[in-house]
Order: structure tokens, then sequence, then C-alpha cells
């Protein structure tokens, strides 16, 4: 096992009729700025629970955060936080309205002249304004992890941030949200956790069979979960089980100790930044051909998941591995999500060169657990996945 120092210092508060305990968790001596995104939470009763609970705060409000949160529209919200003198931030929604506001939280602290250079430049934050989160869609871990990613749709341009300082101090996850999300987000949160699990674990073996069953785990209860999600989500058991897998599916344990590999994501996030798909649907786009691609590097661990997920005991490793790709493939299309490119554009042809041009661009030349993805590799298995 590799040596690792862990730190998740953000307090998780789970479970049924908690956003109540806001009123204790967000401090009552600085103003509040509350973010959110387009809308849902005033309908499915999320906004009137958290407007209660601050009854006794000074709160400011900042709505219309997209999906795939944008930069200008942060830079907005930006203006707010500096004109109100706001002192901390409390974060209600999904991936995008958490990952804007650690984007705020950086930039409300940082004394360069271009915000757009913490991404840009990558500039770890060290130090951010506070803030809590109040999750609302199961997907993406933000709500216990210190990574963020913006848009800009006028550049095509979608970039990842983080570093210490960006942990949310709280985040409070109520399973009873999920009762309101449409099936197409309940299937993009069950495919990108699953995919935050494969990013950590589908390298190769490194002694640490802790960390392979805890991914293991997370994977199997996933695919147990999934159908009753789909169906119910106001089903209290599954909806508490798919809160809790997503979030520790990216919430730093399962990657300590172990070589990880997200070429998935960062080739993956591309597809949104030009053809604004959903990210769970880019991932399961490129995931089948990243690990085709990859599959000498990768087929024993890609074995050990067939046996121990999909009860793969006969065949040699290539054929259990080449199967273990399948049925990966097949999960995500039970959920009704396409693995293709020209399921959602017909507008691809040299599309895997913009890919390249991208990454190289952004520095992000080396991807995978090897660090032997190069622009023209990812581009290759851009290709694979038309
Ligand atoms: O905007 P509203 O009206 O709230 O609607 C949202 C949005 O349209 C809706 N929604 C959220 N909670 C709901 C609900 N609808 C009904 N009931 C509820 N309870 O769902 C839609 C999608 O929300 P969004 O926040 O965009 O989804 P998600 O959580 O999947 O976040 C996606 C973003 O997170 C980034 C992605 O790249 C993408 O930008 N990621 C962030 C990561 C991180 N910080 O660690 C890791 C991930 O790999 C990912 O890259
Ligand atoms: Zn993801």
């Amino acid at each position: 096992m590799r040596n690792f120092e862990l730190y998740v210092p953000t307090k998780m508060i789970f479970g049924k009729g908690q956003i109540e305990k806001l009123s204790t968790e967000v401090p009552k001596d600085k103003k509040v700025l509350m973010l959110y995104g387009g809308g849902s939470i005033k309908k499915n009763g999320v906004y009137d629970q958290v407007v209660t609970a601050l009854k006794d705060h000074t709160v400011v409000e900042f709505g219309g955060i997209e999906a795939n949160p944008e930069y200008t529209t942060l830079l907005k919200a930006l203006d707010v936080i500096k004109k109100e003198d706001i002192g901390y931030m409390l974060a209600v929604g999904g991936g995008s309205v958490i990952d804007g506001t650690k984007f705020l939280s950086s930039a409300a602290l940082y004394e360069g002249d271009n915000p757009w250079d913490i991404l840009a430049k990558r500039i770890r934050t060290l130090k951010g304004l506070p803030f809590g989160t109040v999750l609302t869609l199961p997907a993406t871990g933000s709500e216990m992890n210190s990574g963020a990613v913006v848009s800009r749709s006028e550049t095509n341009e979608k970039m990842v941030m983080g570093g210490p300082g960006l942990f949310p101090e709280f985040s409070i996850c109520d399973p009873t949200v999920v009762h309101s999300i449409p099936k197409r987000q309940l299937a993009n949160g069950i495919v990108d956790a699953y995919t935050h699990v494969l990013e950590q674990y589908m390298t190769y073996p490194a002694d640490a069979p802790l960390q392979d069953r805890f991914s293991e785990g997370i994977l199997q209860t996933l695919i147990e979960i999934a159908p009753a999600i789909i169906k119910d989500p106001s089903d209290y058991k599954a909806a508490s089980n798919f809160m809790w897998c997503c979030t520790m599916a990216l919430n730093g344990y399962i990657q300590k100790g172990v070589p990880t590999d997200w070429s998935v994501h960062m080739i993956a996030h591309e597809l949104t930044a030009f053809y604004g798909i959903d990210h769970a649907r880019t991932l399961a786009v490129i995931l089948p051909s990243a690990y085709t691609k990859k599959f000498e590097q990768k087929k024993e661990k890609l074995a050990q998941y067939a046996e121990r997920i999909f009860n793969i005991k006969e065949g040699t490793i290539d054929e259990k591995a080449t199967e273990a790709i399948n049925r990966t493939e097949n999960f995500f299309k039970s959920l009704d999500i396409d693995t293709r490119l020209r399921d959602y554009t017909n507008d691809y042809e040299g599309f895997s060169q913009k890919v390249a041009k991208n990454l190289t661009d952004h520095g992000m030349t080396a991807l995978g657990e090897h660090q032997d993805i190069t622009p023209e590799i990812a581009a290759e298995i851009v290709e694979m996945a038309y």
C-alpha cells in the first residue's frame, strides 16, 4: 500500500428531518449568501425548510446557478459577495450549486486580478470563504470533497479546481430530498457515483484489499438499489443508501493508498464542454472505450471486478475482463443511458482532434494511472466512442 494522508474535515449530518439543524450549524454573526440552482428547491419544499431554519440569520439569496455551473453566472454572485460583505455561504443544490459555491469560496479571497486564473492556472485553494451545504441530488460527492468543476461555454471549456480550503464545513444530506428528482437525474447520479468508484479502483493490483472491498461494496450497493430508486425515489431505504453510496464514492476514503485513474473524467469533460451533454452520460460514453484501449494494463482488476461484482467465475483473465466491460456498459444502458457519442449528436467528425487540442492547451498531456494517456491516445479513445 502507498503512503497517504487523510484529511476530510466536513461534518456529515445525515438523515430525515436534519435540514432544521441549519439554525445552529450556520454562524449567526455573519451575513449569509444562500446559493441555489434553477428553482427545483422551490417546488419540493427544500427552500421553505431552509428559510425557516435560517429565520434568525441575515440571509441574501442568489439563485439561477445552472447545471454545469457557468463562470459568467458565478462572477455575478462574486459581485454580490463583495457588495454585501458576505461572511458565510450556504449551497442548496446538487453538484453544480456546490461546485459553484466552491469556486466563489476561492474567488472571494483570491488576490489576483482575474479569478479565471484559479481554474486556468490550477491554483490550489488553501483557504476559502467558509460554507456549508444542503445536498439535493446524490451524485458527485461534492458535499464531502474539496474539488469543483466550472464551465465556460463561450470558450468550450470545463475546468477542475480544488484544494484543502474548499471542503464544506458541514453538509446536510436528507435522503427525503430524493423524492422529487427526475428519472434522468437519478440515473445520472448512479452512473456518476459508479464511475467515481471505478476511477479509483480500475487500475492495477496495489496490495490494498480493504480499499478494493470498500469500492466493491459501493459498486454492488449501487447495482442493488438502482432499480428501486428509479422505480420510486420516495423509497427511503433505497434513497438513503443511494445518497450515502454517492458520498462515499468520492469523499477521499477509497482512493487512499492506491493508484487512481481519472482519465475517463478528464476526457469526458470535453463532451460537456462542446456538446453540453450531462456529466454522467459523457462518462458512460468514454468509459467502455477507455477500458478497451487500456485493456492490457487494467485486465487484472477488470477480471477481479468481473468475479466479485458480476459473479463471473469461468474463463481466462482476458475473457473475464472483456465481459466486465460489456456488463458495465449494459448496466449503464439498463438505466436508459446511451453509451455512444452518435447517440447524442450527429456532429462528431473531427471532434477527437478538438479534445486533443483542449487537453494539450490545459496541460493534461499525461492522464491515467500510468500517466501514459497522451492527447493523441485520448483522441483515439474518443474516436472509439463515436
Ligand atoms: O437547478 P435546479 O432547478 O435545482 O435543478 C437541478 C438540475 O437541473 C436538478 N435537481 C437537483 N436536485 C433536485 C433536482 N430536481 C428535482 N429535485 C431535486 N431534489 O437536477 C439538475 C442537475 O443538477 P446538477 O447539480 O447539475 O447535477 P449534479 O449533482 O450531477 O452535478 C453535476 C456537476 O458536478 C460536476 C459535474 O462536472 C457537473 O458540472 N462534478 C463535480 C464533482 C465534484 N465536485 O467532486 C465530481 C463529478 O465528477 C463531477 O465532475
Ligand atoms: Zn463524475
